[in-house]
């Protein structure tokens, strides 16, 4: 495997869960540790990442909610004090009903809001902070939303990872 030293990484939802295990298999990047409201479990991702040699720092954001990518972005360019972005991992999201046709209008906003607009919007505000035009990963984990209505809609969600996978 590529060592990443000398990278950046910002991973969504890395206080526990799926982007927890991915900041900490960092292989020598800065890694912006971002969560919701959990600050405990973020220190201790962060601390974990420490420990084991690397560079860690939280990064604080409800996303979902008016100015959360304005709140993201600040606490990221300030924790990476003038350097570049190199990796983006958008893997918060959230998951508030059991099938998709039960979902009410409220918790079907709720989802879209952080599963599908909050990804989207944090992908065109990293754009310009990619060193010389070279971003060398956006990976976008599938949101629950994306699997429900694939499985119920063939028209779904899915294609705006798709077409974001596309442009970059
Ligand atoms: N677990 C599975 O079986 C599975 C299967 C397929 C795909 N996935 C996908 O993998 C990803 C991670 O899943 P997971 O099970 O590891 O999730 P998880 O354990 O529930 O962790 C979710 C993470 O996202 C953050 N988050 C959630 N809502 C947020 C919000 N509104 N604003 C800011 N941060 C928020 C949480 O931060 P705080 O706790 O600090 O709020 C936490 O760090 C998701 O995209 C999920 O759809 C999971």
């Amino acid at each position: 495997m590529t060592s990443l030293t000398d990278k950046t990484a910002l991973v969504t939802g890395a206080s526990r869960g799926i982007g927890r295990a991915i900041a900490l298999a960092s292989d020598g990047a800065v890694v912006a540790v971002h969560y919701g409201s959990n600050e405990a479990a973020a220190a201790a991702t962060v601390a974990d990442i420490q420990a084991a040699g690397g560079q860690a720092f939280p990064v604080r954001a409800e996303l979902g909610v008016d100015g959360d990518v304005d709140e993201l972005f600040d606490g990221l360019e300030r924790g990476l004090a003038g350097r570049p972005l190199d990796i983006l991992v958008n893997n918060a999201a959230i998951s508030t009903f059991d099938a998709t046709i039960d979902a009410t209008r409220e918790q079907f906003d709720r989802e879209f809001a952080v599963n599908v607009r909050a990804p989207f919007f944090i992908t065109q505000r990293a754009l310009p902070l990619i060193r010389d035009g070279e971003l060398l990963g956006v990976l976008d984990i599938d949101s629950p939303l994306h699997a429900r209505f694939d499985e119920e809609d063939e028209a779904g969600l899915r294609p705006i990872a798709e077409f974001l996978s596309r442009v970059l």
